[in-house]
């Protein structure tokens, strides 16, 4: 068993580079399914799920070649192979974006249904609408789906989302960009790795607008090239380092980040009292005061995003006064409330509310990570408890944080990964 241990108080200080943003990579990887040539691809996080991803890929017979710890060549002209695994698909929820793929490029797709992180119903009945607006037939038997055209083909339409969702969106394109004729995805996700994957399947030869608004248009092509490509900085892991810099205190430079996509946690760290100074492609993130309370709700972007929900919350806990945090997106994102209790945290949850009464400090403890965001929540808690706090189930932050450890030592972080044989002690373990 491998965990994370912090020895939480010391302020932070130095610089971070980000990495990669992990929901592009796990988008822009599959659709390559649907281009004849070799895609190279650039700035790809070091990431499980990205391993996953690639593994995926290389059971459909796609040819990928590791160029540097970054940058793969994936090929994918010789993928005849249309059946992806249930052992691989249901470790990662991104493994939809192989639908798109497939049946964009085959006219058909049998495909395991997706795994990931647990946080309610997660349904997909917006990429299945989708897929059958485009004239795919669909069957969801036995945990597969299996996804079908007459003519081998999509053909282009208009599609409304019921509910702005980052993966119907995706998936729809993906499946569009080789169908036949025009299609529209209304009532779209904006967010800044939907732009990204849009832009990657332009550098590679198709023809999509909007991408970024809530319309986004399609017009299918017949063929698809290779190229090269460069993924965004990630969002994400650039508001977590920044939350890690409000919680702990001190002051880091967040290096290659586009200050533009920070802009919705920048304004609430700016209320909580915290100093974010934006440059051309880094933030300069200080906290000398007290933290103050802040209320927020989390939304499709451009709104607080729902992934920095439990980051922000670690903050929350230790600001003066109340602060109320809903959660607009998933139904169930507050399972880690619990773990935060066990370091003196006060937090009340009401279905999708959480009112959380700042603390004067929190204290470690052991505790586990019981999703991605929700483990990467626990070190940003861990790094500004007084004493030592243990973090098991740590897999679920590997899945989206390349070298954390790393990162935050670098910066005066006292954190460790150690690997314990499963049954020692807790006491052995630091
Ligand atoms: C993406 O998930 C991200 N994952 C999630 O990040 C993120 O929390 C989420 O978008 C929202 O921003 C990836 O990009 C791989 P949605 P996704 O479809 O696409 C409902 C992380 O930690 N919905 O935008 O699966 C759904 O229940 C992960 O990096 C339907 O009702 O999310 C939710 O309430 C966790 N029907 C809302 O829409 C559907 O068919 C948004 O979901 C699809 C979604």
């Amino acid at each position: 068993m491998t965990k994370y241990i912090i020895h939480g108080g010391n302020p932070l200080h130095g610089e971070i580079a980000i990495s990669g943003a992990k929901n592009a990579a796990v988008a822009i990887l599959p659709a390559t399914l649907l281009v004849d040539g070799i895609c190279r691809i650039e700035n790809i996080p070091q990431i499980s799920d990205v391993t996953r991803i690639l593994e995926i890929l290389e059971e459909l017979g796609a040819k990928i070649h590791v160029v540097n710890r970054h940058t793969v060549d994936i090929d994918c002209s010789h993928v005849r192979n249309t059946r992806a695994s249930y052992e691989i698909m249901r470790q990662i929820r991104a493994s939809y974006y192989v639908i798109g793929g497939l049946l964009g490029r085959f006219g058909s797709a049998e495909v395991a249904m997706p795994g990931g992180c647990d946080f309610g119903v997660r349904p997909i009945d917006q990429h299945i609408k989708g897929f059958i607006a485009l004239g795919a037939k669909i069957d969801v038997e036995g945990g597969f789906i299996r996804a079908e055209t007459a003519s081998g083909r999509l053909e282009g339409t208009q599609v409304y989302l019921d509910v702005v969702s980052v993966g119907a969106t995706i998936n729809i394109m993906l499946g569009a960009c080789r169908a036949r004729g025009t299609t529209i995805i209304e009532n779209a996700a904006k967010e800044p790795h939907v732009v990204d994957v849009a832009n990657f399947l332009n550098s590679m030869g198709a023809d999509i607008m909007g991408a970024g608004t809530d319309v986004i248009k399609i017009r299918g092509v017949d063929y698809m090239k290779g190229g090269f490509y460069s993924i965004i900085p990630d969002q994400i892991e650039a508001g977590t380092y920044m939350t890690a810099v409000a919680a702990a205190g001190g002051e880091v430079l967040i290096q290659n980040v586009i200050p533009k996509h920070l802009e919705c946690i920048t304004a609430k760290l700016l209320e909580m009292g915290v100093d974010v100074e934006e440059r051309d492609d880094a933030v300069l993130v200080r906290r000398t005061g007290p933290l103050r309370k802040a209320n927020i709700k989390t939304m499709p972007y451009p709104g607080f995003p729902t992934d920095m929900q439990p980051q922000i919350v670690a903050c929350l806990c230790l600001a003066e006064g109340t602060s109320v945090v809903t959660e607009g997106v998933w139904d169930n994102r507050y399972r880690y409330v619990a773990e935060f209790k066990r370091l003196g945290a006060n937090i009340r949850v009401d279905g999708k509310i959480a009112v959380v009464e700042g603390v004067e400090r929190l204290t470690g403890a052991p505790i586990r990570a019981c999703d991605l965001r929700a483990g990467a929540a626990m070190v940003v808690a861990g790094l500004a408890a007084e004493g030592l706090t243990e973090i098991d189930s740590i897999y679920h932050i590997e899945r989206g944080y390349e070298s954390l450890v790393e990162k935050l030592q670098n910066v005066g972080a006292d954190i460790q990964m150690v690997t314990v044989p499963d049954g020692v002690d807790k006491q052995q373990a630091g």
